[in-house]
């Protein structure tokens, strides 16, 4: 791995102004209301599933991975009840809607320790938000290695698009796989990363070389019809991967960044760090060219290892039905890089100058165990699951522990500039308003307030249910919690 010396930037937006004036889309601060409201219903179980066509355990959304997508109108309001039937793994779950702006509506997060106790087995909630933005996110389990056991799936949000296009493909999910569980594999990568054995394109990927016997599994595949342009809702939904994303000898035209629309810009080599987002419109216009083309999502060593890098692919094909694609892939320089120098929001903000800065320095270290942490500002993110941090808030119980790792922002209507910088040899994606390391409480007075009496009531069921789960298996927290 080579040394990096990475600094990055966030703002994080407790209010600011809008500069340019694009009608309906407009979606940071106009109350869009449809009057509609949604209802999905979610199951989760565990389950022996074989995507690349060798078995494993591994947990789903009503018995898919990628689970079932969540489609919404911007404005709708949408109710997701969330069942938990994990009577194998007998883990405890919850539901995060990734990216959604929680507009008073925080209870429904869906964030261990956080925001909830964990939802025992055998038991269920409903989460209830409206969706404000519009675009592509998905929604995963955020308790414990969960969502890389298979707890996942897609969000759509319609809404307009900085360009057109003929047809929606929807989600694209693009992981990498291991023919062991996440949760097996733990005790051993608390020593270090370990190499996974492959990696998957919305749920499925062959294991093998082509023209091997022994190849199992099969590819994703689409059909392209000559002069249509595709709407494809990218997802990395990986647990160690940074992928570069292609289509042989087609462009990609990128539309939106996690949830924000931008400036339409072409590229050719899509990075897609995990967690993100991008929403590309591909034009099929290479039918002369030939019939089958590979799609790529290709492993940057520069971020980590997988044992399969050349064959994480899928086929789009012009013809009747998919064949091997003879295609060459675009050049590429292995990295861990970034679109954020290219991307440019459709609707821009004007950020005023910053309130305060303070060095956060992130790094990574043994414990005394000899077990590898990350830390920022020193700590190590730990919750208790039974003590989600805003029924602390709600009870104004404001003795929070140092490992909590908690930051308060409470002067409302301020821009506030955080600096990350570390001189650790690996590039990470840092998440803001959860995740492991760091959490933001905006505004705490004004916090309970928003949580209405049902929702306190909601949350309280799913704590009581947690505790007696917790206490009759005797169960032992031995991560973060989140
Ligand atoms: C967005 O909507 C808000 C509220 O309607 C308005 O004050 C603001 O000027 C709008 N901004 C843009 C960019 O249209
Ligand atoms: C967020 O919620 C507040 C309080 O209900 C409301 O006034 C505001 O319009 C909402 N923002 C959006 C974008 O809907
Ligand atoms: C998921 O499964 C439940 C229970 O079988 C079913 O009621 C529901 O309609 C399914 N949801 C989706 C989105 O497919
Ligand atoms: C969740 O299930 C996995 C797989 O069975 C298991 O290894 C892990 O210990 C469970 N986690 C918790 C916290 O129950
Ligand atoms: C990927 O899988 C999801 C969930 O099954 C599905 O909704 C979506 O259409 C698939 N994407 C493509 C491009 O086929
Ligand atoms: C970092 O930790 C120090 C010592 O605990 C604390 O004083 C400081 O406020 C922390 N930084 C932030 C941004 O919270």
């Amino acid at each position: 791995m080579k040394a990096l010396k990475g600094l990055v930037l966030i703002g994080i937006a407790i209010s600011g102004a809008l500069t340019a004036s694009v009608p309906g889309v407009n979606y940071t601060e106009q109350p869009m209301d449809t009057g509609v409201t949604r209802e999905y219903w979610l199951e989760l179980t565990d389950m022996i599933v074989a995507p690349d066509g060798v078995p494993r355990r591994a947990m789903a959304v009503n018995g898919s991975i990628p689970g079932p997508t969540l489609f919404a109108d911007w404005g709708d309001t949408l109710k997701v009840h969330v069942t938990n039937k994990l009577t194998t793994s007998l883990n405890g779950t919850s539901i995060h809607f990734h990216g959604i702006r929680q507009n008073y509506t925080s209870s429904a997060d869906g964030v261990t320790s956080i925001t909830q106790c964990p939802l025992a087995v055998g038991q269920s909630t409903t989460y209830t938000w409206k969706a404000l933005q519009y675009g592509s996110t998905w929604y995963h389990s955020h308790f414990g290695l969960q969502a890389w056991e298979g707890v996942f799936g897609g969000i759509i949000i319609n809404g307009p698009a900085t360009a057109n296009y003929d047809e929606d493909l929807g989600v694209t999910f693009l992981n990498d796989w291991d023919h062991e569980t996440a949760d097996a594999m733990y005790p051993a990568a608390q020593h270090g990363a370990p190499t996974l054995d492959n990696g998957l394109i919305n749920g499925t990927n062959v294991y093998g070389a082509d023209g091997s016997s022994s190849q199992t599994g099969s590819r994703f595949n689409v059909r392209f019809q000559a002069g249509t342009s595709y709407r494809l809702r990218l997802v990395n939904a990986a647990i160690d991967t940074h992928f570069k994303f292609s289509i042989d000898d087609h462009t990609i035209k990128v539309i939106a960044s996690d949830l924000v629309p931008i400036q339409p810009y072409e590229t050719t080599v899509l990075n897609i760090g995990m967690g993100q987002r991008y929403d590309i419109i591909i034009t099929a216009d290479q039918a002369r060219k030939a019939e089958n083309f590979w799609m790529r999502a290709i492993p940057q060593v520069a971020c980590s290892l997988n044992s399969n890098p050349d064959n994480i692919k899928g086929i789009v094909y012009y013809g009747r039905r998919p064949r091997t694609p003879s295609t060459i892939g675009y050049d590429f320089v292995d990295s861990c890089d970034d679109e954020t120098d290219i991307i440019v929001p459709y609707i821009s903000k004007v950020v005023s100058p910053a309130k305060w800065n303070k060095l956060e320095v992130a790094t990574g270290a043994a414990n005394s165990a000899g077990l590898f942490r990350w830390l920022l500002n020193s700590t190590t993110m730990v919750v208790d699951w039974r003590k989600p941090t805003l029924q602390a808030v709600i009870d104004d119980n404001v003795n929070y522990a140092a490992q909590e790792a908690i930051i308060e922002l409470d002067e409302a209507n301020k821009w506030v500039y955080f600096m990350l910088e570390t001189t650790f040899p690996a590039a990470h994606p840092i998440h803001l308003h959860e995740g492991f390391a760091l959490q933001f409480i905006e505004r705490k007075s004004e916090i309970a307030a928003t949580v209405s009496r049902s929702e306190e009531e909601r949350l309280n069921k799913i704590c009581k249910g947690w505790d007696k789960f917790q206490n009759a298996l005797g169960i032992v927290q031995d991560d973060s919690g989140v």
